[in-house]
């Protein structure tokens, strides 16, 4: 009983003493201080480091005398233990709220293990965990895009150039001879858009010769290389590339360039992302067009998320699919609307 009517007065002691501190100072309290730390699997990547750019400023849209916002970035280099390493590091400074771009899109387990011990919510983005993993535990949300739409479009992209310009079938076989540029082995976004893209093509009648395919990690140096190597192979046979990313379309082009190609004997090049130097290739006309990977809108959707998640207000404003995940729609860019994304860019 004794024992009792001790702590209960602690409690009030304790109450009294946080309202009083609250008040003297001004200072904002846990609360309101929302403070995100971002762990990214790797800083060549150039559409994640434009994602980043914007949801920095989504963040600070949000910041106001009631609420502090504060980012910490780390970049994991392409090593999941240094992601987990830097997600523990990130959480004992006192982040609130985590965003998590996995290197290893099967293996959030340690991250997530680190966030239950103390109650923080994750936002993972852009690589997607499989769902198990996210279902595992309230707490874990998922913002990203659908594979299967940047790949239908990008096919639908290929479908109208081909029906354009029947140059684009260069030895008139009347089929179009393409190669493949994928991104990592695993991801959500690379073998999955290099099936809806053919399949789009072949289903709206165009035939295809597949000559080659070659995985380049969404890396442009690397897309040089084995476009070179492909090249060397097929010489003036390609008529298409199909690059699951902008970054590689470029690549692809790099390559054409350094083996002094001329403009009749190029094939035509496809991206996806819409980075700011993939836009300048559209409107150039070097891309035959690109998917627009809608990073304003990620960047958004995570910054609302993040401050909902962190403060507990708010969250019944946000709209989910299947209660975790928010999944923002792909556009389509030709040489014709190309200045309304550069519009929007600048
Ligand atoms: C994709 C994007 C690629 C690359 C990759 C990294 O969505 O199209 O360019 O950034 O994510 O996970
Ligand atoms: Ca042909």
């Amino acid at each position: 009983m004794r024992r009792r009517k001790i702590l209960a007065a602690g409690i009030v002691f304790c109450m009294c003493m946080r309202s009083l501190c609250a008040c003297e100072s001004q200072q904002l309290s846990g609360e309101d201080k929302v403070r995100v730390g971002v762990a990214y699997y790797n800083q060549s990547d150039t559409f994640l480091n434009e994602l980043i750019a914007c949801f920095k400023e989504e963040l600070q849209s949000f910041e106001s005398d009631d609420l502090e916002v504060t980012v910490t970035v780390r970049d994991a280099a392409g090593s999941q233990r240094t992601q987990d390493d830097q997600v523990k590091e990130m959480l004992d400074a006192g982040c609130n709220v985590l965003c998590v771009n996995l290197v290893d899109r099967a293996d959030p387990s340690e991250i997530i293990d680190l966030a239950r011990e103390r109650d923080i919510p994750i936002i993972f983005f852009n690589r997607e965990p499989v769902a198990e993993d996210l279902m595992q535990q309230d707490g874990l949300y998922y913002v990203g895009a659908e594979a299967e739409e940047s790949g239908i479009m990008q096919g639908e992209l290929a479908v109208d150039a081909i029906r354009q310009n029947d140059r684009i079938d260069r030895n008139k076989d009347g089929k179009i001879q393409y190669v493949v540029l994928e991104g990592e082995a695993g991801h959500q976004d690379a073998i999955i858009r290099t099936e809806n893209a053919v399949e789009t093509l072949k289903s709206n009648g165009i035939a295809l010769e597949k000559l080659s395919y070659q995985i380049a990690n969404w890396n442009r140096a690397q897309a040089q290389n084995r476009m070179e190597q492909m090249i060397g192979q097929y010489q003036n046979k390609i008529e298409l590339v199909l690059a699951n990313n902008d970054d590689m379309a470029l690549g692809a082009m790099d390559a054409y360039r350094k083996l002094n190609y001329t403009e009749s004997a190029l094939p035509v090049f496809f991206g996806i992302d819409g980075t700011d130097v993939g836009l300048q290739a559209v409107r150039d006309g070097k891309m035959a067009g690109t998917v627009y990977n809608d990073k304003e809108g990620q960047a958004e959707a995570m910054a609302k998320l993040a401050v909902a998640a962190a403060t507990g207000e708010g969250m019944e404003d946000i709209e989910f699919e299947n209660e975790k995940y928010i999944y923002l729609p792909y556009q389509k860019v030709t040489p014709d609307q190309i200045d309304e994304f550069l519009d929007e860019e600048a």
